[in-house]
């Protein structure tokens, strides 16, 4: 008989993603492993299931002697060496549809909170202070709205935010003209006209070496006076001491913050100041996303153990 394959899980995720795997293979589920203890056992495990926090790197997988497939529990994958893992045999697989739906929510959660200071007005209220002359905010109606990165989340906002009779702008330079028009979004060929014309800009775009810092001094210069940035893509896209300038001076009015350049976030100057709303990476954060996400990683997982060919981004 076989021996039964192992899979260690280092990072939370829905129940019902362990269980599915249970059924066919031995799990560790081992959250918050100190880095050399991972890089100590991971020799001994075929499948490795993660999030955004365990990295994936050439140390790890030179140690990973067994390793057969690394699934990433949501969709960006750049906490892993995917040429390494791709080097090595190793499948690397994702569930970029499973937590689309709630990204974009938080988003326009973080949209309406940055627009209508809502967060500050809660704490203000909260401790003890009324006052409603002090969080004068403005509407989304009327107002443009950039999407940097029109794929599966930015388009899913482009949808949504079109309810509020917002204009819809949008630059990516990835993706055919017709998904422009299916968004009704007006195409821009550059970031700079983007920024240029938006009242309220939303960043949709994978964590690469292109848009690394893609939002930094040169950038926030190009912006209106008085616009707003939303950030639930990635942390480092926004380059925070820039943003942190933009706001201060008053030339960025307020930004909404899921993702951090440094996460785990702790001591964040921008945590410090009044103008910025700021979530700890909650974007797949719902019973709905985890439990998709969960589900599809687990199934993905076993499929690549079991040498078939998995679906990836
Ligand atoms: C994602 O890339 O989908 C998110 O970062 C998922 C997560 O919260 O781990």
């Amino acid at each position: 008989m076989n021996e039964r394959k192992k899979v260690i899980v280092t990072e939370r995720v829905d129940e019902k993603c362990i269980e599915l795997l249970q059924e066919k293979v031995d799990v560790d589920v081992k959250f918050n492993l100190p880095r050399q203890e991972l890089l100590k056992i991971i020799e001994s495990y075929d499948g490795l299931v993660i999030r955004s926090s365990t990295k994936v790197n050439k140390e790890l997988l030179s140690k990973a002697k067994k390793l057969k497939v690394v699934g990433r529990a949501g969709n960006g994958i750049d906490n892993i060496d995917i040429d390494e893992a791709t080097k090595k045999g190793v499948v690397v697989a994702n569930t970029p549809d499973s937590n689309t739906i709630s990204a974009c929510e938080l988003t326009i959660g973080l949209l309406l909170a940055t627009a209508r200071n809502i967060s500050q007005a809660n704490s203000y209220l909260k401790s003890g202070k009324w006052d409603r002359k002090r969080f004068i905010g403005s509407e989304l109606y009327g107002k443009t709205l950039g999407i940097v990165g029109l794929g599966r989340i930015g388009g899913l906002v482009a949808a949504r935010m079109a309810a509020f009779d917002m204009n819809i702008i949008a630059y990516d330079p990835y993706i055919a003209d017709d998904r422009f028009k299916r968004f009704r979004a007006e195409k821009k060929e550059t970031l700079e006209e983007l920024l240029k014309e938006s009242d309220f800009i939303t960043l949709h775009t994978p964590k690469t070496t292109e848009t690394i810092g893609m939002i930094g001094e040169e950038a926030i210069n190009q912006m209106k006076p008085g616009a707003r940035i939303v950030n639930v893509a990635r942390g480092g896209i926004i380059d925070e001491k820039s943003l942190l300038k933009g706001l201060n001076s008053g030339k960025v009015v307020s930004a909404g913050l899921d993702v951090h350049e440094e996460e785990p976030a702790n001591n964040n100057p921008l945590f410090e100041i009044q103008n910025t709303v700021v979530t700890p990476h909650i974007g797949a954060s719902t019973v709905e996303a985890q439990e998709n996400v969960g589900t599809t990683i687990a199934k993905q997982v076993l499929s690549a153990l079991e040498g078939e060919v998995v679906p990836n981004a």
